[in-house]
């Protein structure tokens, strides 16, 4: 018998664990994430469950159902358990548990892709933690942009600022078999994040991922790709956004457009000739950032036609 269910019995209808009662679901906080709980006893009553934990923070039932789903499976896989284990009926005391912490975080607000330690990006699966941006559905079109730009054959040397999850790097990378990418971040907690994602994708030789500020001590690159910070220091931010996500990644000074423009200013340095430079921006800054560069950069929309790239073909 598993150690946590060793330590719950029932008792007149009442849970009790080292003879102290516990809450109505059988739960009692033993540390931030670890909930000792009384397995479910099937799945489905495990996802209804969820799922009604969930209503009041999602208020729509059938994405709770999904995400109450979703949050079982990947409570499967960090318990140690192959999802398909799911189709068994019962389910293990440390997997009720683990997925009862997972509910918890989800309902106090925490982003999806947090909890499951999970992020989607163009089909990547990437670790992500709080400490890490989760990357946007605008940041995949970025790639596309970016793709438009790099022959499929060019052996070149990119410098990817303000890496993150690593996503923009690996993606580009996967996409284009003979570029080499540096990532570079301030952040050492991120760094260590697109290092586990790097070589996740057995991508060790063709990604180098270094922390510093903007650009790396030395080096010479084709072209330059950024999802830097840009948001104004003063211009509010949803509360699911300021409350879970590293400000680091989100704040660009009080502007915005501060870190992309001393990147700019630097890269003459670290640009070969006819290098080329794209970066990710936010929608109000079209005009700032014409005015600054003297109409230097090339805008272009997002699909949610919003101006959102700015583009130095060289
Ligand atoms: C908007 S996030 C982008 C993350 C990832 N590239 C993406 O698109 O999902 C910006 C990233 O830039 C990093 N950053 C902020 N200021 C930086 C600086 N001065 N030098 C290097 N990285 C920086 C943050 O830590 C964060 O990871």
């Amino acid at each position: 018998m598993k150690k946590s269910a060793q330590l719950i019995q029932s008792n007149n209808d009442e849970c009790v664990m080292m003879n102290k009662k516990l809450d109505a679901n059988c739960n009692s906080r033993i540390s931030n994430h670890e909930v000792i709980s009384m397995p479910f006893s099937s799945v489905s009553e495990a996802i209804s469950w969820g799922a009604k934990m969930l209503l009041e923070s999602i208020g729509d039932a059938s994405l709770a159902e999904r995400e109450s789903k979703w949050l079982l499976e990947s409570s499967a896989v960090s318990a140690g358990r192959d999802p398909l284990f799911l189709n068994q009926p019962d389910l293990t005391a440390r997997v009720s548990s683990v997925f009862r912490s997972h509910i918890a975080r989800r309902s106090r607000g925490e982003p999806l892709s947090y909890v499951i330690g999970e992020a989607s990006f163009r089909g990547i699966d990437l670790f992500v933690t709080s400490d890490v941006l989760i990357p946007r559905p605008e940041t995949e079109q970025l790639v596309d942009e970016i793709l438009k730009l790099i022959p499929k054959a060019a052996e070149w040397q990119i410098l990817d600022q303000g890496t993150g999850s690593g996503a923009i790097a690996i993606a580009v990378a996967l996409e284009r078999k003979l570029v080499h990418v540096t990532g570079i971040d301030k952040s050492t907690s991120a760094i260590d994040i697109a290092k586990k994602n790097v070589k996740r994708y057995g991508l060790e030789n063709r990604i180098d991922i270094i922390e510093a500020d903007i650009f790396p001590k030395e080096g010479l690159f084709d072209m330059i790709i950024a999802n830097l910070p840009y948001v104004p220091d003063k211009v509010d931010l949803p509360k699911e956004i300021t409350e879970w996500e590293p400000v680091l990644a989100l704040r660009g000074g009080p502007t915005g457009m501060e870190v992309i423009n001393r990147s700019i200013e630097l890269s003459n340095k670290f640009l070969k000739p006819n290098g080329l430079l794209i970066y990710e921006i936010g929608e109000e800054q079209e005009s700032g950032f014409r005015e600054h560069w003297q109409n230097r950069f090339e805008f272009k929309k997002d699909l949610n036609n919003k101006i959102r790239f700015m583009i130095d073909r060289g």
